[in-house]
């Protein structure tokens, strides 16, 4: 079948371990925002959800840092955070190995990725789970892209990952959804938690919704950094799942609402699930490039 679903969201742990401490206007728009979210998921009927996420050090440390990661395995744990701070009791989510393998033997072709069969889920995932799947009845694929330590992959290697993982979807004979989770701006654990910067949100929100590929790689770390904090890095999953779309499929901002509560500037946006075509076939700089039309007159 295969991708039914693309979308995006934000991920911090205060929409759900704060999320009693904020004002009730600030509360209701969040719920009211991810119920747009669940609704638009639920009607796409999804029995897989690839979900790509940026963990925390929660996995993956120094050690041993894969750029690209995904999970096979037919159970997760999770929250691996302490329950009362996230306010999401810990529990088993299912998973898919069969479905993780073959996504991991097509991508492997384009892709060198980690893939793992242990994975304690963090609010990385957990959060958007506990929003749009709280029953946890759709089976997981997780995927995690490194945006906690330098060196980051380039986000034109993130877009080329969001391609090839659509490839991958569409073999597929389930009918997939496709998140990611990420930023935007935010200062998680520093000096600044708290600060958000709804310019730069707002503008990185218009170019997603526009899919405009070369507005969305034209961002250098150097600026992400300054304007949108170390926590604004993970906006290389919300690329990745524009590349899925296929670029140029204008999507649809379903809410953005900053609240400093939350320290971050909560969002759900989705993409048109359109048909990806030789067209959009691999550069070998991993961005998109025309193919000739061979009904082309000469
Ligand atoms: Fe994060």
């Amino acid at each position: 079948m295969g991708v039914v679903f693309l979308g995006i969201m934000s991920h911090a742990p205060g929409l759900t371990g704060r999320i009693g401490q904020a004002p009730a206007a600030d509360r209701e728009a969040v719920f009211e925002g991810f119920a747009q979210m669940r609704a638009r998921l639920e009607v796409a009927r999804p029995d897989l959800l690839v979900v790509v996420a940026a963990e925390h050090f929660a996995n993956f440390f120094m050690d041993n840092m894969p750029a690209y990661a995904l999970g096979m395995a037919d159970r997760y744990e999770g929250p691996i955070e302490d329950e009362q701070w996230l306010r999401i009791p810990r529990t088993v989510v299912p998973g898919n190995a069969a479905a993780s393998r073959a996504i991991i033997q097509h991508l492997i072709h384009e892709v060198d990725l980690a893939y793992c069969e242990e994975w304690k889920f963090d609010h990385g995932i957990m959060v958007p789970l506990h929003y749009l799947t709280p029953d946890y009845d759709v089976p997981i694929v997780p995927v995690n892209i490194n945006c906690q330590q330098p060196p980051f992959t380039p986000l034109a290697r993130a877009w080329a990952f969001g391609q090839a993982l659509r490839r991958a979807c569409d073999a597929l004979p389930q009918r997939v959804a496709l998140l990611g989770t990420g930023g935007i701006s935010h200062w998680p654990g520093s000096t600044q938690m708290g600060r958000i910067n709804e310019d730069f949100d707002r503008e990185f929100l218009r170019r997603w919704t526009c899919n405009d590929r070369d507005a969305l790689l034209a961002y250098a770390d150097e600026e992400v950094l300054r304007e949108a904090g170390h926590g604004g890095i993970e906006i290389r999953t919300l690329v990745a799942i524009a590349a899925a779309a296929g670029g140029g499929s204008p999507g649809e901002l379903l809410f953005y609402h900053g609240t400093p509560a939350f320290s971050i500037g909560s969002c759900a946006a989705v993409m048109p699930v359109l048909p990806t075509g030789p067209a959009r076939a691999f550069s070998r700089e991993g961005g998109h490039v025309a193919v000739p039309d061979p009904e082309a007159p000469v």
